[in-house]
């Protein structure tokens, strides 16, 4: 049997692994404080459920248009105006399953084999493996905790050649939490203009945002791409609802990717985006604010058992903890603290070289649980003679 290039040089995912890992030792009947994940600990909010079912009832089960409902792209329109102050053209926007699919239809939209991506190393994983699926060359652009893991304006021109299409960026980050500032997006949508590039923004963590107000993409300059979705801010990861918006001249391919590729989104899950969008606000800031304060508590925490931690996370619900100087090797050291502590992390190689040495720890779970897990680390770490 032979499998694919394309398939084979998909890197894993080695957070998957470290999830199976802990599933195996909980069915040995272990207690594992569950640190890994990216899947936010609360219930979807009442009202949109209900406003699914409802759909459902009433027959909303059926293909929509490929780009989406009229009634969701509107919806999503009105509150770019409403939240960001920016004008965003209902034909401008295409729904998706999810924020990844969205990758997809960006990606496939922009590159022919041999064209370049710049991204961050750290990353998330995916963005690399997207590109590369679709034959283009992920450019990884060094970004450092002393800088706030934002990108060097000057790096990134320099890393800009002939077959660069984009420059991706993520804010808030996973897996570092950082926030790119006004200046960081007039510098970067300055390069993009002079340069003839785009920007592509994940904006999936947006709503999520602890220091000040998000600000997309969109406002700084027409080369944008955003992908978002309501996976992270609305509780939403199972229900598989995203968008893209592209500069018009993309919405046609990205339509024709989506046709044949996946048809439509879920026709229901799409009304209760609506919904989401129109009636669920005051709970995602609800949401917001509790994990703003297992922020406040971890941070510290994490400190005080020995981890470093340079750039505190200004957004999405991770801390980046530089832990080198227990083991540099971060995947080794993410294997023990399982085995031997029961907390589970995500090893920082997962996002790249530059997240070597570093572990990534999600707060989408209880204070409660964050307690306990910030408990057994510091136990470990006195039994190694490290804290
Ligand atoms: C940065 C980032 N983008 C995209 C995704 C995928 O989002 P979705 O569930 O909308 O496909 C994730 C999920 O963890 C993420 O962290």
């Amino acid at each position: 049997m032979t499998v694919s290039r394309r398939a084979e040089q998909i890197r894993p995912f080695v957070v998957m692994d470290v999830v199976a890992r802990a599933k195996e030792l909980e069915a040995q009947g272990r207690d594992i404080v569950r640190l890994e994940i990216g899947d936010p600990d609360f219930p979807t909010p009442e009202v949109i459920t209900r406003a699914a079912e409802i759909a459902m009832a009433g027959g909303s089960t059926h293909y929509t248009q490929s780009l989406g409902l009229p009634d969701l792209r509107e919806a999503l329109a009105l509150r770019y105006r409403d939240h960001y102050g920016v004008e965003v053209d209902p034909d401008n926007i295409v729904v998706t399953q999810g924020t990844s699919p969205a990758m997809l239809l960006m990606f496939g939209a922009l590159l022919d084999p041999g064209d370049e991506v710049i991204m961050p190393d750290p990353c998330y994983p995916a963005y690399p493996n997207y590109v590369t699926f679709l034959g283009g060359v992920p450019r990884l652009v060094r970004v450092r905790a002393q800088d706030g893991f934002r990108y060097r304006p000057d790096e990134v021109r320099a890393a800009i050649g002939p077959r660069t299409k984009a420059i991706m960026i993520n804010s808030p980050s996973n897996p570092t939490g950082a926030v790119l500032g006004d200046e960081d997006l007039r510098a970067l949508a300055q390069i993009a203009e002079e340069t003839g590039v785009h920007i592509a923004s994940d904006e999936i963590y947006h709503g999520l945002d602890f220091c000040g107000p998000d600000r997309t993409v969109l406002g700084y300059t027409g080369r944008s791409f955003v992908l978002n979705g309501f996976s992270k801010a609305y509780a939403m990861t199972g229900w598989r609802l995203g968008y893209l918006v592209a500069p018009p001249e993309y919405v046609r391919p990205a339509e024709k990717i989506q046709q044949n590729f996946f048809l439509a989104a879920n026709a229901f899950v799409q009304q209760a985006g609506v919904v989401a969008l129109t009636e669920a606000q005051s709970e995602v800031a609800r949401m917001r604010a509790i994990y703003d304060e297992r922020r406040s508590y971890l941070v510290p925490a994490l400190e005080s058992v020995g981890l470093k931690i340079e750039s505190a996370p200004c957004g999405a619900f991770y801390v980046f903890a530089d832990a080198s100087h227990w083991d540099a090797d971060s995947l080794r050291l993410c294997y023990r603290l399982l085995d031997e502590a029961g907390v589970a992390c995500a090893p920082g190689i997962d996002f790249g070289d530059g997240g070597q040495g570093f572990l990534r720890f999600s707060f989408a779970i209880s204070l409660e649980r964050l307690h306990e897990g910030v408990e057994r680390l510091a136990v470990w770490a006195r039994g190694e003679g490290l804290a």
